[in-house]
Order: structure tokens, then C-alpha cells, then sequence
């Protein structure tokens, strides 16, 4: 066949593929799909995928590769055709696929992958098992996937069988990356598109440390519109496609698309350690040179909050918990001997400043109790940050300060959704409260909030972890 009449095949089975799943998706119920974490890649998603390999390995060897939780089996052609065109000549194609009735199209396909290139030494084997499950010793040079995502119990089989990875509420995703790392030969490959949320979700910790550990990181793609790259799926997680590879590298290639029409394509190269954040293992995903310049003023930094002897706590008023002994009303339902103190909300803090009490219907005030007391904090200086901002509220981090003589009380109370730094062994000084102040709210704060963090929370020990540039203390004397 010629080279012309090969692509068009390889185009018409692709553009089959994707009607068909789509005919599929939309005739199966969304119960069913939730329940397989079923969703098709478009057929131009599995050629940029296809494009990611180094195939390094030598030509002459047998190839072995793997897609795990093939669906229609539209990222192991987009793969295989791109190996043919390398010049590949024996090729071993593993799938794992656990819908019966996606079977046969996906063995349809592949009959007509065969047929296509009837010069090549191609085999296939379709396993119809649980893919974290099944106990293949098999090895494969290249993986390819969009793997399952829901989020499973600690007590599912799955779960268990990996427990070793699970931190918190596992997502099935993880577990199918973590399987084909395990299962990569030295110098392997493979590229997957799943959520953003591991790069630096918590309850992925444990599976950063053992993927990272075991694999590098060599490219990341990211779609700049969130929804506009599985055209005929709703998907509402923020996507990237990652490649991770078995051999030692020290850079990675950062790219990104408006969409999966990939028309036009930014690209970055970044040092690991520049985006691999110490200690936790987030992973930072800077789209911009300006964002490159960010991340390389903040790794010049030897410092974070934490270094420097900063604490940070979360509120530990969750009013659900605590509803008999919050109030709208200062004196109400008090009798003389119990005193109430200040409650605070996100909302007593407007353009960084506190103001209390609110002319509002909240309860803003809480018992001072000795069964109150682990909720209460002393009344003294404090920098809040604001757990969640606002879509309105341009940056990440919204801050706020308490002064200690503004306040006519030994203790207050904060709501679960305000976050307090502060130092143990002394007050926080005014003029040191506000150079950390407008740190956290400057615009390279932001930017390199957003470069390791997807979404809009912002947790303590992110802000902890944060490195403080040298700069900003030079010349600043803490007075006693
Ligand atoms: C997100 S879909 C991707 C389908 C196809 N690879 C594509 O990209 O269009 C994930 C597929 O994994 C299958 N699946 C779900 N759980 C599985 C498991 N434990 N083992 C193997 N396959 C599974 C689902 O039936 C579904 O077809």
C-alpha cells in the first residue's frame, strides 16, 4: 500500500472510531458511564498523544504496548500507526478493557488496523479483566491511556490491592498510572490524559513520591479552554496530558493548545527541580515565560514560612458543630457569668481590613466556655488568609490582619474557612504583619499559586511551603 493510501485508511478508521463512541456515549446512560469512568478521546487528542513518544527503542525489536482501558481502542491505533510510520516491524498490542459491550468494537478495529498493514509483524490480545487487578507479568515499552476516573472507597478492592500509593480518598486514575509505571521496561514510555488534580491534590501525595521516585516527569500539555478538547463529552475536571518515561531526566517540555484542535502549540523547557516543589512533590505548571521568570525569582529563594518560624492554623469553628454555642446576638441567651467573643467570617474582612461587628444576620459571636475553649485563639496579631476566594477576587490569596488592640477580648473564634499565621514564641509585629501582607497578595505570589495549585483553595501548608525571596527582609529589623 502506498504511504498516501495508508494514511487515508488510518484517517477513516479514526474518524470511524470517533462516531462510533460518540453514538455510543450518547446511547448509554450516565449512571453506566460514571460507573466505568467511560469517556472517548477525540481522534485529533489521540494523534497529539501518539506524537509525545521518543521511540527510542531500536527498530528491529519486538515492541510491546499497552492500553489500559481501551474503550473503541482509539489511543492504541492513533499509537500503533504513529510506530509503523517509525518503521517498527513487530508489534505486540496488550489492551485491557472491562466493558463487555465496548468489545467488539474495539476488536473490530483492530481487525482493521491489521488489515491495513497486513506488512507487518502486528498481534493483538484483548484482556477483558479489571486492569489493577489482573496479575499480567508482562512488560511494555510503550503505554498509552485514558484511563477510568471516579473516586473509590479505601475499602474497594482496588484500593487495597495499591494500598501502598493511597493517601485519603483514592481516584481510580492514579492506580492505573501507578500499575503502568510498575509495568514499563527500562527506557519505557507512556503517555496518559487525566485530570489535573494530581499534580498537586493532597490525597496524591503518597502517589507523587512513588511515581516520581520510579519515573520522570518529560512533558506536560495543557489546554488553555477546559472544555473545549473532549468535543463530544462533558467534562468538567481541568485535563493535561502527561508522559512519563523509565530513564533518568532532568528537564521537561511544557506545552499547551487552546483546544484539541492544536492549532497552535506554545512550548517551554523547564529544569525538574523548578517545578517540582521539595517535600510535597507538587508539581508546578507554568504556561508563560513570564511564569518562568516567577518560578525561577521563587527557587532562588533558600527560605519558606515555614523556615522562617511562621505557623498557620485553619479556624477551628465549624458552625455546624457548633451551633449551641454560636449567636447572632452578643448578650443573647448569656446569662450575666458567661461572656461571648467574637466569631469571624471570611466576610469580616473587607480590602484586608476587619470589621466587626457585621450588620448582618450571621451568628457573630461564640460562647467563651470551658468546652468552647480548643475552639477559641487568644486575642493577638494575626495575618488571615482566606481559605477560598471569590470568582469576583482576582487573586488566589486574600488576606486580612487582626490587631490585637482593636479587639476588646481575651479570645476570639474563627470559622473553619479563614486560615491564621502567627508566630509561638512572640507577637506578630504591625510593620512585620504588613511586609508579609503584601508579599502574599503581590502579583508574583499569585502567579506562582496558580503555577502549583489548579484550584482555588488555598491550604495552610501551601502557604507554609511557600518560599520567601531574601529581598524582602533585607534592611527589615524585628523590633522586641
Ligand atoms: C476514560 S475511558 C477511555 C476509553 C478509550 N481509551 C478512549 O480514550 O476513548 C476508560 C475506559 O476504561 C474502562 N475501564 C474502567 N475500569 C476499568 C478497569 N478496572 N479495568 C479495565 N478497564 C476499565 C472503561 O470501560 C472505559 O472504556
Amino acid at each position: 500500500m502506498t504511504v498516501n493510501l495508508l494514511e487515508q485508511n488510518h484517517l477513516y478508521l479514526l474518524n470511524k472510531i470517533e462516531k462510533e463512541s460518540f453514538a455510543y456515549s450518547v446511547n448509554s446512560s450516565i449512571s453506566r458511564k460514571k460507573k466505568l469512568g467511560q469517556f472517548f478521546t477525540d481522534s485529533s487528542v489521540a494523534n497529539y498523544m501518539s506524537t509525545l513518544f521518543s521511540f527510542k527503542k531500536s527498530i528491529d525489536k519486538k515492541l510491546k504496548v499497552l492500553d489500559c482501558g481501551a474503550g473503541h481502542g482509539v489511543l492504541a491505533i492513533a499509537l500503533l500507526y504513529k510506530l509503523v510510520t517509525k518503521g517498527y516491524k513487530t508489534i505486540e498490542l496488550t489492551l485491557y478493557e472491562i466493558d463487555n459491550e465496548a468489545l467488539k468494537y474495539l476488536d473490530d478495529n483492530l481487525k482493521l488496523f491489521k488489515e491495513n498493514h497486513d506488512s507487518i509483524n502486528f498481534s493483538y490480545t484483548i484482556i477483558q479483566k479489571n486492569f489493577i487487578l489482573d496479575n499480567g507479568s508482562n512488560k511494555f515499552d510503550y503505554i498509552i491511556s485514558n484511563p477510568p476516573y471516579f473516586k473509590l472507597n479505601k475499602s474497594d478492592l482496588e484500593a487495597k490491592s495499591m494500598s501502598y500509593i493511597v493517601h485519603g480518598q483514592p481516584n481510580i486514575y492514579m492506580l492505573f498510572m501507578a500499575k503502568s509505571g510498575e509495568l514499563l521496561t527500562d527506557k519505557g514510555e507512556m503517555v496518559f490524559i487525566t485530570p489535573r488534580s494530581f499534580t498537586s491534590g493532597t490525597y496524591f501525595k503518597k502517589f507523587r513520591e512513588y511515581l516520581l521516585d520510579k519515573l520522570s516527569l518529560e512533558h506536560i500539555h495543557i489546554f488553555n479552554s477546559r472544555k473545549k478538547h473532549f468535543k463530544n463529552e462533558t467534562i468538567l475536571q481541568e485535563t493535561i496530558i502527561t508522559k512519563f518515561i523509565k530513564e533518568p531526566s532532568d528537564n521537561i517540555t511544557i506545552t499547551s493548545s487552546e483546544d484539541s484542535k492544536f492549532l497552535v502549540l506554545n512550548s517551554l523547557k523547564v529544569k525538574r527541580e523548578m517545578i517540582i516543589e521539595r517535600g510535597r512533590n507538587i508539581i508546578g505548571i507554568p504556561s508563560s515565560k513570564e511564569d518562568i521568570e516567577v518560578l525561577k525569582l521563587f527557587s532562588a529563594s533558600q527560605q519558606t514560612f515555614r523556615d522562617m518560624g511562621y505557623k498557620i492554623s485553619t479556624g477551628k469553628v465549624v458552625t455546624f458543630r457548633s451551633r449551641e454555642y454560636i449567636h447572632i446576638d452578643k448578650y443573647n441567651l448569656f446569662s450575666s457569668n458567661q461572656k461571648s467573643v467574637p466569631l469571624l467570617w471570611m466576610q469580616n474582612f473587607k480590602k484586608e481590613k476587619l470589621i466587626f461587628p457585621l450588620d448582618s444576620k450571621k451568628e457573630q459571636y461564640i460562647q467563651n466556655l470551658d468546652k468552647t475553649k480548643s475552639l477559641l485563639i487568644k486575642n493577638e496579631n494575626y495575618i488571615i488568609v482566606k481559605r477560598f476566594s471569590s470568582k469576583e477576587q482576582h487573586r488566589r490569596i486574600n488576606i486580612g490582619y487582626i490587631f490585637k488592640d482593636k479587639l476588646p477580648y481575651d479570645y476570639l473564634g474563627l470559622e473553619n474557612h479563614l486560615n491564621y499565621i502567627y508566630r509561638e514564641e512572640r507577637q506578630l509585629k504591625k510593620d512585620e504583619m504588613k511586609l508579609l501582607g503584601s508579599f502574599l497578595t503581590s502579583k508574583e505570589v499569585d502567579q506562582y499559586f496558580r503555577i502549583f495549585n489548579g484550584n482555588t483553595q488555598v491550604n495552610a501548608t501551601d502557604i507554609l511551603n511557600l518560599p520567601i525571596p531574601a529581598e524582602l527582609f533585607k534592611g527589615y529589623k524585628c523590633q522586641e
